[in-house]
């Protein structure tokens, strides 16, 4: 009580103004903002998931249907909305278990979950405060609880939101579709800023490749076998003594010069950095930490030590601006060692020796800037995005030229802004292969696109059989990374004999072909937020025998994956036609249907991004009943920020069949100033077999079959 009531004075003091009454208002066409009557705007304010200003423009109108009530459950602070039962829900964050959230509950307490073991697997490494609702005519609507305090997440016959934190404020959006929800979810949070076109690629790692000869013979593994790949991953290993932004002098004893051996063979090499520091006064990084005095502080305001990879740390504390500044520096020398990217993990943040896993809730983080001081259970969810925005700056400073990419394995909503995910240690099972679907479908419909799995399984071996099925389907997630744990078999495209390598290849080979439309998806989702991976049921939202697919999901609007072990998927309606990839007939690869309509560039297959180009793309198409379809085209750099001086281009591509036997398609350049040298030719998806016409660089193509 004590300790509130002087948070509070330091917080006026400081110029922050409580708020009180209870009030309900408009803030912008179909996001409506409600204020609990004891608001308590101190102790939940600033928000760290919304970037805008939630001014009140209108009242709320008699007829707004999604309305909160704040109660108190066994004395929490919650909110209840009733909701009809026949609305479908979705989102919650990074959970387990079915697509469709109806009767599941989650506590959002962001926890380092070996296997999804503890807690039931309700209590995973990210934490998102949101619910999706799809009512049968396919309107929708978003619920935001907009505070970071440990909540729970009930859906059973209501749905409630029930904090260990003060009241908060709670945000409605109400749209006619999901996917315009989705949109005005990115616009109040922020989308993912556009990655570097390798990030896109498929990626190689395991804890930990060791040392660094490993590293370079993994990537001629690679080009000599012609496996596609972007990215090696070095590990904790890579380091002293588990000791952040230090190398171990025998197995890497070079760092710049493997990077530049891994570019020279077109691949990019991201490292990982945990937050804790190891207590150790002769290690530079705990001196700096110490003397800047950035460490989160015990409840009796001491330096909090705990256990993690490298014995004792301290835990940088990321509310404090100068913190956040030192932390970035950090990074400054770091990629300056030719390193591209960055692996944040451990940012739950995990403590081995912790209650819970983690720090004590009445640790102190002392904030600044417009953050107030403030506990632990305040800011725990809220660690790893603090951290990942912090890296993202520092990475931004150390080569202002390229495009950041941040992996992290806790987050919150709104942190797309600042790093991709994957969801943490899971298995090498069928259940865990399967379940990823929707797990990453569920985080896609929680504002994060760029997710994915563990493909293969973190802990324990797969099977042939069961890698051959998994890389068959990692080829599609938004995040596509082959990873295993230390003392598991290897896991490289090739470790389970030829038939399962050639496997891999067919499947990576695809996702290489698919690049021109995954990376306009990906520009799409840094524009309007709509997710990369999406449910089924955004085929046809009012076709309720889709609201719970989830072993079929679609690549943005045109592209339906089915993987091979699917039984009894439910297809969306429509003439969806299989498209005909080469070397095919293996039984694992997954089936990847056209939707009638639309249209789809591809390129041919190559080793890596670095080899990107468009200037020879097949457009598959496949014509609805009327003989129309449409596509798009994003293509720039893939690297750097000359996209935001124009020098990217948008081209749209509109068929139409103008007689029973002939295909016409109208290519146009909508946006940008980016030229490229392109030829084009047509690629009709019939059933079973692809036609193509001629390459040509005219704006008018056309295709003549029988
Ligand atoms: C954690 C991460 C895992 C990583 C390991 C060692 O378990 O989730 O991906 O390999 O730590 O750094």
């Amino acid at each position: 009580m004590k300790k509130n009531f002087l948070v509070w004075l330091v917080a006026i003091m400081a110029g922050l103004q409580p708020v009180f009454s209870q009030s309900a208002s408009i803030t912008e066409p179909g996001v409506a903002v409600f204020y609990p009557a004891e608001f308590d705007s101190i102790r939940t304010l600033p928000s760290l998931v919304v970037i805008k200003e939630l001014p009140k423009r209108d009242s709320l109108p008699q007829d707004w249907s999604v309305r909160p009530n704040f109660v108190k459950i066994e004395g929490k602070n919650a909110v209840r909305f009733n909701l009809d039962e026949e609305i479908d829900l979705y989102g919650t964050g990074e959970v387990i278990g079915d697509l469709r959230r109806n009767g599941t509950d989650v506590t959002l307490w962001n926890t380092d979950n070996y296997e999804y073991a503890k807690f039931e697997g309700k209590q995973l490494y990210q934490s998102h405060p949101w619910i999706l609702g799809v009512r049968p005519d396919g309107s929708s609507f978003g619920i935001l609880a907009d505070n970071s305090w440990r909540q729970e997440i009930v859906l059973e016959d209501d749905a409630e939101i029930i904090s260990d934190g003060p009241s908060f404020r709670v945000i409605v959006i109400e749209k006619e579709s999901p996917q315009e929800v989705m949109k005005s979810l990115a616009d109040l949070t922020g989308t993912m800023a556009l990655p570097p076109l390798w990030a896109l690629g498929y990626q190689q790692s395991r804890y930990s490749y060791y040392p660094d000869t490993n590293v370079k013979e993994l990537a001629d593994e690679f080009r000599d076998r012609k496996i596609p790949a972007d990215v090696i991953w070095m590990d904790i290993d890579y380091m002293e003594g588990f000791r952040v932004f230090t190398f171990d002098d025998e197995g890497f004893p070079d760092p710049a010069g493997l990077n530049d051996y891994l570019h020279n063979k077109d691949f990019k090499s991201v490292y990982m950095i945990d937050p804790g520091v190891k207590q150790d006064s002769s290690y530079f990084v705990y001196q700096q930490g110490s003397k800047g005095n950035h460490w989160v502080l015990d409840s009796l305001g001491n330096e909090y030590n705990g256990e993690v990879w490298p014995g004792q740390v301290a835990f940088p504390d990321y509310t404090r601006p100068e913190t956040q500044k030192w932390w970035a520096s950090l990074y400054k020398d770091f990629m300056n060692l030719g390193i591209d990217g960055v692996w944040n993990d451990m940012n739950e943040p995990a403590v081995f020796d912790g209650p819970g896993g983690s720090m004590p809730d009445d640790n102190i983080h002392r904030g600044g800037g417009d953050l107030p001081e403030d506990i632990h259970l305040r800011y725990h969810n809220v660690y790893g995005l603090l951290m990942v925005r912090s890296s993202r700056e520092g990475i931004m400073e150390a080569n202002p030229e390229k495009r950041p990419f941040v992996l992290s394995r806790a987050n919150f909503l709104g942190g797309q802004r600042y790093a991709a995910t994957w969801t943490g240690d899971n298995s090498a099972t069928w259940d865990n292969l399967k379940m990823s679907i929707p797990m990453s479908l569920n985080l896609s419909l929680s504002g994060q696109p760029f997710n994915g799995p563990d493909i293969g399984g973190f802990t324990e071996s797969p099977s042939a059989d069961l890698f051959g099925n998994w890389i068959a389907l990692g080829a599609y997630y938004p995040f596509s990374r082959n990873h295993t744990s230390k003392d598991t078999e290897d896991q490289e495209p090739w470790a389970f004999g030829e038939k399962i390598e050639n496997v891999s290849r067919t499947a990576i080979n695809r996702r290489y072909r698919l690049m021109p439309y995954l990376y306009t998806l990906f520009h799409e989702a840094s524009v309007t937020g709509m997710p990369i991976m999406r449910p089924v049921f955004f085929a046809d939202i009012t076709d309720e025998d889709l609201r719970d697919e989830q072993q079929a999901f679609l690549l943005g609007e045109d592209l339906l994956i089915v993987p091979a072990w699917a039984e009894d998927a439910e297809m969306p309606e429509g003439d969806w036609k299989t498209v005909q990839f080469e070397k095919e007939d293996d039984g694992y690869q997954a089936t990847v249907k056209l939707r009638d309509g639309a249209i789809v560039p591809m390129g041919p297959v190559i080793q890596s991004t670095e080899d990107y180009s468009t200037k020879q793309l097949t457009l598959l198409v496949n014509p609805d009943k009327n003989g129309n379809a449409s596509g798009t085209l994003y293509d720039d750099a893939g690297e750097g920020f000359g996209y935001k001086n124009g020098d990217y281009s948008i081209h749209k591509f509109t068929a139409s069949k103008t007689s029973k036997n002939k295909l016409k398609i109208k290519v146009e350049q909508t946006e940008g100033e980016r030229q490229v040298n392109r030829q084009y030719r047509i690629g009709l998806v019939k059933d079973g077999k692809i036609i193509y016409s001629d390459w040509s660089s005219a704006k008018k193509l056309e295709l003549k079959f029988n």
